[in-house]
């Protein structure tokens, strides 16, 4: 079997229960989900466990309906588990797939600021976070304009810069490059992988379907049926998926 980049074996839930520390920014541990569906329990999610160190991005494939977005929306606190326990850097922010439903504000710097109205800083303060922001990502020429002017790329951008102006830790995305061509998805890889660094590290989850983007990642996930297959070593996961010639179309 494999090793992960950390040294134990890449199948799921192996000697993870002892390793809670500190230097991940994400670690979910034996993580089960169910829903009640007429009257009996449907698993969705079996003792999944992971563990992300923080700083770094790593990328969840699987699947259609193996169980990622259920597994990004636990780690989120959107849903709770059945079982199990997350310890995750806060704040979090989950980012979704369609950016119209998170980009509110009429213009590109009203709505990176619009999350920083409770935290009672001056005009100033929160022109030096929007600004800080909208640089991280690429986007700081922008700061004026419309968001209706925007493609979707920028838009996701823009929704990023926004968790990153609330100082989020932990960036949770879930399949933004779905329907973006191919600048619009280099442009959003780019504005979260630049995210990582700067003031405070930040851990970023990406779940993709297009595995060309695994190239970009420190690590990476691999589910099926619910269950964490693989976790760890990228290029041990692309020869995996190679090797079962799982196509984009299938995953
Ligand atoms: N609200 C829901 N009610 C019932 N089943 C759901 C719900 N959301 C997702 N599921 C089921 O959970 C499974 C995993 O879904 P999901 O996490 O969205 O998978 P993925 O993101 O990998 O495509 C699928 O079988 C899906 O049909
Ligand atoms: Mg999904």
């Amino acid at each position: 079997m494999a090793t992960s980049c950390f040294g134990y074996p890449i199948c799921s839930g192996v000697g993870m229960g002892s390793m809670m520390s500190s230097s991940y920014g994400i670690e979910g541990r034996n993580l089960s989900f169910s829903y009640r569906r007429g009257g009996k329990d449907v698993p969705i999610l079996k003792d999944c466990s992971l563990r992300i160190p923080a700083g770094q991005l790593w990328m969840l494939v699987g699947p259609n309906g193996c169980g990622k977005s259920t597994l990004l929306k636990i780690l989120a606190g959107l849903l709770n588990p059945t079982s199990g326990d997350v310890s995750i850097r806060r704040p979090r922010s989950f980012v979704f797939q369609n950016p119209d439903h998170q980009v509110v504000m009429p213009t590109v710097e009203a709505d990176v600021a619009f999350g920083l109205g409770k935290f009672n800083l001056t005009p100033h303060e929160v022109r030096s976070k929007v600004e800080s922001a909208l640089d991280a990502v690429g986007m700081l020429e922008y700061l004026q304009r419309p968001v209706q002017t925007l493609s979707g790329g920028q838009k996701q951008r823009v929704a990023i810069a926004g968790a990153l102006a609330e100082a989020c830790r932990v960036l949770l995305l879930d399949e933004l490059t779905t329907f973006l061509d191919e600048n619009d998805q280099k442009g959003v890889i780019k504005a979260v992988k630049n995210s990582l660094g700067g003031l405070g590290e930040v851990t970023a989850l990406w779940v993709t379907h297009r595995l060309e983007e695994l190239r970009y990642a420190d690590g990476a996930i691999y589910m099926e049926d619910g269950r964490v297959v693989m976790h760890g070593d990228v290029s041990s996961i692309a020869h995996f998926l190679n090797e079962k010639q799982i196509g984009y179309a299938d995953c």
